[in-house]
C-alpha cells in the first residue's frame, strides 16, 4: 500500500518577540491575565516588509533540506493560510517561485486554524492516489497584520510563524493513516475577518467599523473548540481501531492552554504525550501544528513507528485530525 510519509519538517518564526508585558504598556491588560486565561507568555511578530511568503519559504527550505529533496523534485505545494500576501494569486505561487520548484503545482487552502491539516489531507490524497510522489505542505501566517491592536479580547492571542513538511510516497505501513475534515458554516461570524474583499470593499465606513480586522467571540468559540477537537481526535482513533493508549504524541492546534488541557483530558492524553508550545508562540493559526511538529522532531522526540495525532479547530468553523504512524 502506498502511503504519504513525512520525510522532512521545518519551521521559521520572525525574530521580534513581543511579551505580555509589552501589551501592558498600551492597553488595560496584564501578564497575569494573559497567562492564566490563555497560557501565552510571548509571541513572534513579523518585521515590516516580512510577509507570509517569506516565512513559508524559510520553513519550506528547512523541511526540504531535512528530507534531502530538491525543489525541482516537488510535484505540488499546498499552503494553508488566511493571511496571504495578496488576495490572489495564492501565496504558494510566490513560495514556488522563491524555491525554484519549477515542476510543482501550487495552491492555497483557506481553512483558518485547520488550514494545515486540510492541506495535509489533500496532499496525502494525491500521493495515495498515485498522482504525486513528493509534496510540500505548509502552514504560514502573519496574523499580527489582521488583528485589532485596540481589541484586548483578541490581539493578545495571536502570533506569526510558519511550519512545513515534505511528504513522500512510501510503500508500507508508515505514513499518514487517516485524515478527517469537517466544516460548519452556520456560525462563521463567531470567528472571521469581514473585510476587505468583494462583499465588504474598502470604504471610509468599513475602515471606521474596523472591518479589516479579525473578529472573535472567544467564549462561544471556546466551547465549540473543545467539543470538536475531542470528537475529531476520537474519530481518528476509532477509524484506525486504536485508543488513546496507542498514541505516543498528540500535537494539537495551539490556541489556548485551557482548550488544549480540556481536550487532552477528555482524550486521556493529559500527560507528557501532549505537546504544548502556545506559551512561546501564541496562536499562529495554520502554522501551529507544523511549527510544533518541527520542534519535537528536531528534539528527537519521535521514533519510527510512533503514533502521532494532530487535531485542529478554527474559523469556518473548520476542524480536522490526522493520524500518523511515523
Ligand atoms: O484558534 C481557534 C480559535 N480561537 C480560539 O480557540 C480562542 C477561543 N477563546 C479563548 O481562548 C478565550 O475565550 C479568550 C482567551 C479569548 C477569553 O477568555 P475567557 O475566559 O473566555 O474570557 P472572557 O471573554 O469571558 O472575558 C472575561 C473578562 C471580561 O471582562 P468582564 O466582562 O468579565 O468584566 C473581558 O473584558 O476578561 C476581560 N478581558 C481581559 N482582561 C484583561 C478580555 N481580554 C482581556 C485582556 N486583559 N487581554
Amino acid at each position: 500500500m502506498i502511503r504519504a510519509r513525512i520525510t522532512g519538517t521545518g519551521s521559521y518564526v520572525p525574530e521580534k518577540v513581543m511579551t505580555n508585558f509589552d501589551f501592558e504598556k498600551f492597553m488595560e491588560t496584564s501578564d497575569e491575565w494573559i497567562r492564566t486565561r490563555t497560557g501565552i507568555r510571548e509571541r513572534h511578530v513579523a518585521a515590516d516588509g516580512e510577509n507570509t511568503s517569506d516565512l513559508a519559504t524559510k520553513a519550506a527550505e528547512r523541511a526540504l533540506e531535512m528530507a534531502g529533496v530538491k525543489p525541482e523534485e516537488l510535484d505540488g505545494i499546498i499552503l494553508g493560510t488566511i493571511t496571504g500576501d495578496y488576495p490572489w494569486p495564492a501565496t504558494s505561487c510566490i513560495v514556488q517561485a522563491n524555491l525554484g520548484a519549477v515542476n510543482a503545482s501550487a495552491h492555497d487552502v483557506s481553512a483558518a486554524c485547520s488550514g494545515f491539516l486540510f492541506a495535509l489531507s489533500s496532499a496525502a490524497d494525491r500521493i495515495q492516489a498515485g498522482n504525486a510522489k513528493k509534496m510540500l505542505v505548509i502552514g504560514a501566517e502573519v496574523l499580527t497584520r489582521i488583528i485589532d491592536w485596540e481589541d484586548r479580547n483578541t490581539c493578545i492571542l495571536f502570533g506569526d510563524g510558519a511550519g512545513a513538511v515534505v511528504l513522500e510516497a512510501h510503500e508500507g505501513e508508515n505514513g499518514i493513516l487517516s485524515t478527517h475534515l469537517h466544516t460548519d458554516g452556520n456560525q462563521l461570524e463567531l470567528l472571521y475577518q469581514p473585510g476587505f474583499s468583494t462583499k465588504i470593499v474598502p470604504s471610509v465606513e468599513a475602515l471606521e467599523n474596523r472591518d479589516y480586522f479579525l473578529k472573535m467571540q472567544g467564549n462561544e468559540v471556546f466551547k465549540v473548540a473543545v467539543r470538536s477537537l475531542t470528537e475529531v481526535a476520537e474519530e481518528a482513533l476509532e477509524a484506525n481501531g486504536m485508543t488513546s493508549e496507542d498514541v505516543n504524541l498528540l500535537i494539537p492546534h495551539q490556541a489556548n492552554i485551557r482548550i488544549l488541557e480540556a481536550t487532552a483530558k477528555r482524550l486521556k492524553l493529559l500527560d507528557e504525550r501532549t505537546y504544548i508550545n502556545v506559551d512561546r508562540f501564541g496562536n499562529t493559526s495554520g502554522a501551529t501544528i507544523p511549527l510544533a511538529l518541527d520542534e519535537v522532531n528536531r528534539a528527537g522526540r519521535i521514533k519510527e513507528g510512533d503514533i502521532v495525532l494532530f487535531n485542529a479547530f478554527g474559523g469556518g468553523f473548520t476542524w480536522a485530525s490526522a493520524l500518523i504512524r511515523w
